[in-house]
């Protein structure tokens, strides 16, 4: 897509005014990238109904305002993760409130919807699991049966305890009895069909399997239930699943680390052999949950081999942690550290968040022949899972940061008639 179509106000804002992006009021990010990918965010059950618990009723509408300013695509933080979606097993295991709720909030307000998601080792109740085959001997008796998952993240902050890596956050996977692969891949037949089904033709794309791949070792896939109980074809079948439930929705394989080499080649295996068996995978999701460290080369290399599979390349929870809390001065008293931390080196984190965010939109731009979205993991600094980290363009009160004005700086630069 080319930028000559860009309405003239646009290129007026952007060009001709120059200095800050705030002169004529914000830009949005819907607007200026427009001609290359959409621009979306994920949103929490507060943003979708309109009622917070965390936030005032003034800060939940601030959001919502943002929400429908700023973006043109939507994806549900929690509310489609199986253990909420489908707590229960039998007839009326289904809570699909919440999410029907994310889905009319898109639909009133004219978004792109994603859901998220079908199959996944993390947050999906023990009963999904749950039969009569006794667990084979010593399996995930020890942490080290998780070392595997857990280690070679390039991400520090985004590894968390035990059962991050192979059952639901803060405990270890299911230990009983277990279903049968017939039983297991019943449940999962059932549960694609019936949530797919539910939102064929309003939401567009699915997650349908995340985080599969091993970040450590040589094995391609996690350990995790699935995994043990189907085997590794459990991904083919959750394609065809979601396939067979709604044939026109575009299908997605979602993980995150993919800018770490070692594991972007795991990756490519694994697509390629789906794509050897025809499974229909259509599209690669890359989490991007990235540190301040990222540069655009790692960006521009990770974008080029992942361009290589030849499918549509979707960001889909991007956020970069600024990690102001580690930022303290050497030899100086702890309490003038902490004045410091809210002074000069507040500001120095936030200009290392706005190089890094540039790095990474210049790499997007640049591929943005494969780059068809591009999805924040939070609306503001307040509503992200890494608050602490102040990882979005948005603060906590929903004002432009640095970072935000460095991307469309990134775009200005972008359309300047020097640039090849
Ligand atoms: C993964 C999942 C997201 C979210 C984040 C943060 O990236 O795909 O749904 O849970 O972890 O928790």
């Amino acid at each position: 897509m080319n930028s000559p179509s860009l309405s003239g106000w646009l290129v007026a804002t952007l060009l001709g005014l120059g200095g800050s992006a705030h002169a004529a009021g914000t830009p949005a990010l819907k607007d200026i990238f427009q001609d290359h990918f959409l621009v979306g965010t994920a949103i929490n059950r507060a943003i979708a109904t309109g009622t917070g618990f965390r936030r005032t009723p003034v800060q939940v509408s601030n959001d919502v305002a943002l929400v429908k300013a700023q973006f043109n695509h939507l994806v549900a933080e929690n509310d489609m993760k199986w253990a909420l979606i489908h707590p229960r097993p039998g007839p009326d295991g289904y809570d699909f409130g919440p999410a029907d709720a994310f889905v009319s909030f898109g639909q009133t307000h004219g978004m792109d919807l994603a859901g998220h998601t079908l199959v996944w080792h993390s947050q999906t109740p023990d009963w999904v699991f749950a039969g009569t085959h006794p667990p084979p001997q010593a399996a995930h008796a020890s942490p080290a049966s998780t070392a595997d998952t857990a280690a070679g993240r390039t991400n520090a902050a985004v590894q968390r305890g035990p059962g991050r890596g192979f059952g639901g956050p803060g405990r270890g996977p299911y230990a009983g009895p277990r279903a049968s692969r017939e039983e297991l891949l019943e449940r999962m037949r059932e549960h694609i069909h019936t949530v797919v089904g539910r939102y064929k033709d309003r939401i567009r794309v699915w997650d349908v399997v995340n985080e599969a791949v091993a970040d450590g070792g040589t094995n391609i896939l996690r350990n995790s239930l699935w995994l043990e109980i189907v085997g590794p074809d459990f991904i083919a079948k959750a394609f065809a699943f979601a396939h067979e439930a709604d044939p026109k929705a575009i299908l997605r394989y979602n993980d995150y680390g993919l800018e770490n080499p070692a594991k972007r080649r795991k990756l490519i295996t694994l697509i390629r052999s789906l794509q050897e068996q025809k499974v229909p995978v259509h599209a690669i999701g890359s989490q991007a949950h990235l540190n301040v460290s990222i540069t655009f080369e790692t960006m521009d290399q990770t974008l080029t081999e992942l361009a290589t599979l030849g499918l549509p390349i979707h960001i889909t929870e991007l956020d970069v942690n600024s990690a102001v809390g580690g930022q303290r001065g050497f030899g100086a008293e702890v309490a003038d550290n902490a004045a410091t931390t809210q002074g000069g080196l507040v500001s120095e984190a936030d200009r290392r968040l706005a190089d890094a965010y540039a790095g990474i939109f210049r790499a997007f731009l640049k591929h943005r022949q494969h780059v068809e979205m591009v999805t924040f993991w939070g609306v503001n600094d307040a509503n992200s899972w890494r608050a602490q980290g102040r990882p979005l363009l948005f603060d906590r009160d929903g004002q432009p940061k640095p970072a935000f004005d460095a991307v469309v700086a990134v775009l200005r630069e972008s359309l300047s008639p020097d640039r090849p």
